[in-house]
């Protein structure tokens, strides 16, 4: 929007404090959509732009997708709320079992919360529910993994490892938390394309942290399996294995958290299942409505449930949900969400469409700036050199070109552009999308 396109119709931008943006520069210079279908939105002053990054990693079927509209008008003409405490509606037991038919073998039992942040802030009140339950209940350290993003509670910011999130609030972190190394490393693993093969004995580190801190006191280790935030950290080979190995031995619980790996974007349902690890928890939220309406999933393997649930002999086993945990509206859009998906084939498209996804980013390597691409199935970073001593500036002019000048919508962690486009992107949109990222990194300082 500019100042001579803004019109009666458009509200002052002042109230709002926008969350994670530059709000003094976004306000100055603003970019609005107002509409959206299949693989575009459109912006305020008419322009059809190219979705490359899915939202923020949630639209996997593509934008309003009629069968999750009828779905949510249906239940909402239907039964707008019940309460979620002792109480339920069908639609909630439908999705749990629904969710429980495509999760890995043996995690089927869900709880269901509002977001991302909360899925996490659960998993890891269940994970201490748990040993307490098993009779450790001093197994409350939680591993997390720097360059991990867990969302915003106090919870998810305590285990993520991203440091701008956590500088604000560090008087009040959790206090029983450490960090695994992260696995990125250009000098090894540049323009690997597909899982890097240096790296996997990076998993090593929690043997130390078991000498450190002792086994009986870990609760859980926290990954998210492909660290998307922070730029797309793709697992090394063997590494998610070795986690799992390393967390069995000691008798800690394993979490992924998979909120935008979830649903089909590297090439199966979950993560878990392309890389071939079982978890113990694993959460979702994003694509689990196709972000039609906010959701958040906190799904954990049969042995947990039961454990929490048989040791309480009555009432209340576990004191922690939301107002709005399995909400009617969210339940009857993710159920028809996992409709499309299965009809379309979206939860292995990413596999399907993999190759042609490599092979276009990777035509970008002679492109300005890149020092870096990676990917896995519908998923892109492209690592930018950074400018002279102002990390993330070169990151964000390719991000405002690509929006105003090129008609894509692209995401930038610091210097380094993240794709994840919807799962319905068709090759000729691989090449516009890549054709407008070289196009954004030419016009760019
Ligand atoms: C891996 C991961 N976990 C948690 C979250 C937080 O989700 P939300 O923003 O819905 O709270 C995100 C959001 O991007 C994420 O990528």
């Amino acid at each position: 929007m500019t100042a001579a396109s803004r019109t009666a119709a458009t509200p002052s931008l002042d109230a709002l404090w926008m969350p994670f943006t530059a709000n003094k520069a976004y306000k100055a210079r603003p970019r609005l959509l107002v509409s959206a279908k299949d693989m575009h939105y459109r912006s305020d002053d008419g322009r059809e732009i190219l979705d490359g990054t899915a939202g923020l990693w949630c639209v996997n079927a593509g934008h309003c997708r009629q069968p999750i509209i009828d779905a949510m008008m249906q239940a909402a003409s239907t039964l707008d709320y019940a309460p979620a405490f002792q109480m339920g509606h069908p639609l909630m037991f439908a999705l749990a079992e629904r969710l429980a038919e495509v999760l890995p073998e043996g995690m089927d039992r869900v709880f269901f919360s509002g977001s991302g942040s909360e899925s996490v802030d659960s998993a890891l009140k269940i994970a201490l529910a748990y040993h307490q339950a098993r009779g450790e209940p001093d197994r409350c350290l939680f591993v997390g993994r720097q360059r991990g993003y867990h969302g915003v509670g106090f919870g998810g910011i305590s285990v993520g490892g991203i440091e701008t999130n956590r500088k604000t609030f560090a008087k009040q972190l959790l206090p029983h938390i450490d960090h695994l190394p992260h696995t990125h490393d250009l000098s090894r693993q540049a323009f690997s394309k597909g899982q890097p093969e240096w790296g996997g004995h990076l998993a090593d580190a929690l043997e130390e942290m078991v000498a450190k801190h002792g086994a009986e006191r870990i609760a859980a280790v926290i990954v998210e399996p492909l660290a998307g935030s922070t730029g797309v950290l793709i697992p090394p080979v063997g590494y998610l294995q070795r986690l799992r190995e390393l967390c069995t031995k000691h008798g800690i619980l394993l979490i992924f958290d998979e909120v935008i790996t979830g649903f089909g974007r590297v090439g199966a349902p979950f993560a878990a299942q392309a890389f071939g690890v079982t978890p113990d928890i694993l959460t979702v939220a994003k694509g689990l409505t196709n972000a039609a309406v906010p959701m958040g999933a906190t799904c954990v393997h049969t042995k947990i449930y039961d454990e929490v649930v048989q040791s309480t002999p009555r009432g209340i086993e576990l004191f922690h949900g939301y107002t709005y945990s399995g909400h009617p509206l969210s339940a009857a859009a993710a159920l028809a969400t996992l409709q499309v998906y299965q009809s379309e084939g979206l939860l292995t498209r990413a596999a399907t469409m993999g190759p042609v996804w490599e092979a276009a980013l990777h035509g970008l390597r002679d492109a300005p700036h890149v020092i870096d691409v990676r990917n896995i199935g519908l998923v892109g970073g492209i690592e930018l050199s950074p400018r002279d001593g102002v990390a993330g500036a070169r990151g964000f002019d390719v991000f405002t070109n690509a929006f105003h000048e090129q008609d894509a919508l692209i995401r930038v962690t610091g210097d380094i552009i993240a794709l994840s486009p919807p799962l319905i992107i068709n090759e000729e949109q691989i090449h516009e999308l890549v054709g407008k990222v070289r196009r954004a990194l030419e016009a760019t300082a």
